[in-house]
């Protein structure tokens, strides 16, 4: 297999973890992006002079000039700006916007080839800007949301039930926000219902309720309870995780079923609009969304995540994006 090449553009926090996992997995070789001068060139070199430790030898290499990224196989996008105090989501939304315009940019002049995973938020605005002004096709430009999200579920199913979460498998659809929607009905263990052995653990279907209730809140908020406690950044090391797992099956082109934060045209009813789905992802991308029934509840839920996203999409137009 000839070695893939793949860029990286923002050399923050999630870029740092980014680049370590990449080189240790030995995916491809790196170039890490950004617009600090000698921030990125930095970081590749502390992870590439751990390369004898780590045993890889992957190239890392860090850059401020587009043209580093010519013939990038994949491309991760974690450029922007997060929410300092003071600012309005309006001010944020601009700002990450003309930031995601300039990455779009770039990438279409200098890898117009490549498959590229965007995880700057707000996410859903950030997908749709890139695939408008770059013109790639949909099934190359995706989002990394569901993974984070069910992965975040499945923990807390984990800690609350003292199962190993190896065995545990939970869906996360909509979008990428408070109104994300869990898939209640199919998280399992091993095939088993979550919710049957939460009542059996306590005997009672209104406490199980309640139980899964308050996993699902803390789901939909889990970024901000890091952000709360981190207090200087938001979650870095398993947003990484989570966009590897994207990659490996790009890569590897492992066809895998994953939540992807994918291009609808007329899947689940919905038509023109980023939206966190089940997909086949593989070598050429999102392959294929996987569609199934929703019940009453969850497309409720779902028509209400779609309507958040359409209206973070309409703002982000009405400010001339
Ligand atoms: N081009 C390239 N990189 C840029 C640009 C730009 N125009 N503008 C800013 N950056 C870089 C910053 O210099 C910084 O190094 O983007 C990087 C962002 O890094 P962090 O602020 O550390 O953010 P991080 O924690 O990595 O998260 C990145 O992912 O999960 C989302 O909400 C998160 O939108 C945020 C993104």
């Amino acid at each position: 297999m000839n070695k893939k090449k793949i860029a990286l553009i923002g050399g923050g926090q999630i870029g740092g973890v980014l680049t370590q996992l990449i080189a240790q997995r030995q995916l491809g070789d790196v170039v890490l992006f950004d617009i600090v001068e000698d921030l990125p060139q930095g970081k590749t070199l502390d992870i590439g002079e751990a390369s004898r430790i780590d045993g890889f030898d992957t190239k890392v290499s860090g850059t401020n000039d587009y043209k580093d990224i010519a013939d990038s196989d994949l491309i991760l996008i974690t450029a922007g700006i997060p929410r300092k105090p003071g600012m309005s989501r309006d001010d944020l939304l601009t700002t990450n916007s003309k930031i995601m315009k300039s990455v779009a940019e770039g990438v279409k002049a200098n890898a117009p080839d490549a498959i590229v995973i965007i995880i700057s938020n707000p996410l859903d605005a950030m997908v749709t800007l890139f695939k408008k002004v770059s013109g790639f096709p949909h099934y190359r430009v995706l989002g990394q949301a569901g993974v984070l999200d069910s992965s975040r579920f499945s923990s807390f199913i984990a800690w609350e039930l003292g199962v190993s979460v190896k065995d545990i498998n939970t869906m996360v659809l909509g979008g990428h926000g408070d109104t994300m929607v869990p898939i209640v009905r199919y998280a399992n263990i091993n095939g088993l219902p979550v919710m049957e052995l939460l009542e059996r653990k306590y005997g009672d279907a209104v406490k199980a309720k309640e139980v899964m209730d308050a996993m699902l809140q803390r789901t939909k908020k889990a970024g901000g309870e890091v952000v709360g406690l981190l207090k200087t950044g938001s979650a870095f090391y398993s947003p990484a995780s989570a966009a590897i797992t994207m990659a490996e099956a790009i890569i590897y082109d492992e066809k895998r079923l994953l939540p992807v934060c994918a291009f609808l045209q007329g899947e689940f009813g919905v038509d023109g609009y980023y939206v966190g789905v089940p997909v086949i992802l593989g070598g050429t991308g999102v392959e294929k969304v996987i569609e199934f029934e929703l019940n009453e509840d969850e497309q409720s839920a779902f028509n209400n995540s779609i309507n958040a996203v359409k209206t973070l999409v309409g703002d982000m137009e009405r400010l001339g994006f």
